[in-house]
């Protein structure tokens, strides 16, 4: 059985916890194989899979998000050259600066709407050959540049609250980038949430790209992984640098089965857990008080503001707490709500209720 978490948990669905079905199956696994030997079917049949649903020749599994994000720009990124990163991207925030320390590349982050970069956000901030020999070309002025090898785009872009990128936003991005030669990586953490909510196959969101890191320990509940999938070229070399970075492991098979069920019957829950996240926002936003952006949610994510500035964000998420209720905060009163399987409308309400409660009581 799927154990049950000793409060409601909205902070994010990074902490989802395996079904029912996935931990009846690891349960009933015999011997497995070793995967760094290549020897596991398992993780074999989820490479495949996870490949085929992206629309990519291979993909590899990772122990998380953060390493095939750094495969991806390891891969497809050239040392000492730009790489280009939504300013609130995770892989330029929130990974420890792997982009520059491990990675060897310049981010060059250049602010999007919403999450989304246009070709005219980008333009000006693409540099490459021929623009960098504009000058008399005796004067070797292109030999300070470095160049862009490398566009990374969200999808759904998490830090404004998990928005999505359409088909026609990316093709235009990859189409630009790879005019000037750059390659561009898609942080896939939660792809599966835009297309659902784009209600497209995943592979139109993903194959315009050279390569993704497609998330399984989201919302999709698989209790570990991250797929980095590309060419088979890519993936090939991403194998060795995954050996070296620590990243392999013996026996992931317990791991890839509940990955394979993941990609294959949780996708349409996150259809429900979207309906929720309106549900949440659309009752947030009848507590005097709570401003809500509906127009923001568009997948499993509710960002919220408290209008009183008797609170701080300390004290609000406290007060929550000691009702058995965790909400992320992204700033000054606001915060971030975020749902998933463990959450369905007797959370919803209950945490609606005691979130009124509480802000009533200082009124
Ligand atoms: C958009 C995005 N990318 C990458 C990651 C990193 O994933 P992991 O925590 O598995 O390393 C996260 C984690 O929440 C994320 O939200």
């Amino acid at each position: 059985m799927t154990p049950e978490a000793p409060f409601i948990e909205l902070r994010t669905d990074a902490f989802t916890q395996p079904t029912d079905e996935m931990i009846d199956l690891v349960r009933s696994m015999g011997y497995v194989y070793s995967d760094l030997a290549r020897e596991c079917p398992l993780t074999d049949e989820l490479e495949a899979l996870g490949a085929e649903m992206v629309g990519m020749e291979a993909s590899i599994l990772c122990p998380s998000g953060t390493l095939s994000n750094l495969l991806g720009l390891l891969t497809l990124g050239r040392p000492g050259s730009e790489v280009i990163v939504e300013a609130d991207a995770h892989i330029y925030n929130r990974e420890r600066g792997g982009i520059s320390a491990i990675a060897q590349l310049v981010p060059r982050p250049v602010r999007g709407r919403r999450g989304v970069l246009t070709p005219e956000d980008i333009q000006p901030y693409i540099r490459h050959e021929p623009q960098a020999r504009v000058v008399n070309p005796k004067w070797q002025w292109s030999i300070l540049i470095s160049r862009t090898s490398l566009v990374c785009i969200e999808n759904p872009h998490n830090g404004v609250g998990n928005m999505v990128w359409n088909v026609e936003q990316t093709r235009a991005i990859c189409k630009l980038a790879h005019s000037v030669g750059a390659a561009v990586f898609i942080d896939g953490a939660r792809l599966l949430n835009s297309a659902v909510a784009l209600n497209v196959p995943a592979s139109e969101l993903a194959s315009p790209a050279d390569g993704i890191a497609l998330g399984l320990a989201k919302g999709l509940a698989a209790p570990v992984g991250s797929l980095f999938c590309g060419s088979r070229e890519v993936v090939e070399r991403a194998r060795t640098l995954r050996q070296m970075l620590g990243g392999s492991m013996h026996r992931p098979a317990w791991l890839s089965a509940a990955g394979i069920i993941a990609l294959k019957k949780m996708p349409e829950r996150l259809r429900i857990d979207h309906e929720n996240a309106r549900l949440l926002a659309e009752q947030l936003g009848e507590i005097p008080g709570v401003k809500v952006d509906l127009e923001q949610v568009q997948t499993n994510t509710v960002l919220f503001e408290v209008t009183d500035a008797s609170w701080t964000t300390e004290t609000l998420v406290n007060a929550l707490a000691e009702r058995k209720i965790r909400i992320g905060s992204r700033g000054d009163r606001l915060f971030r709500v975020v749902t998933h399987h463990a959450i369905g409308e007797a959370q919803i309400g209950s945490f609606v209720s005691a979130l009124r409660t509480i802000l009533s009581s200082k009124r």
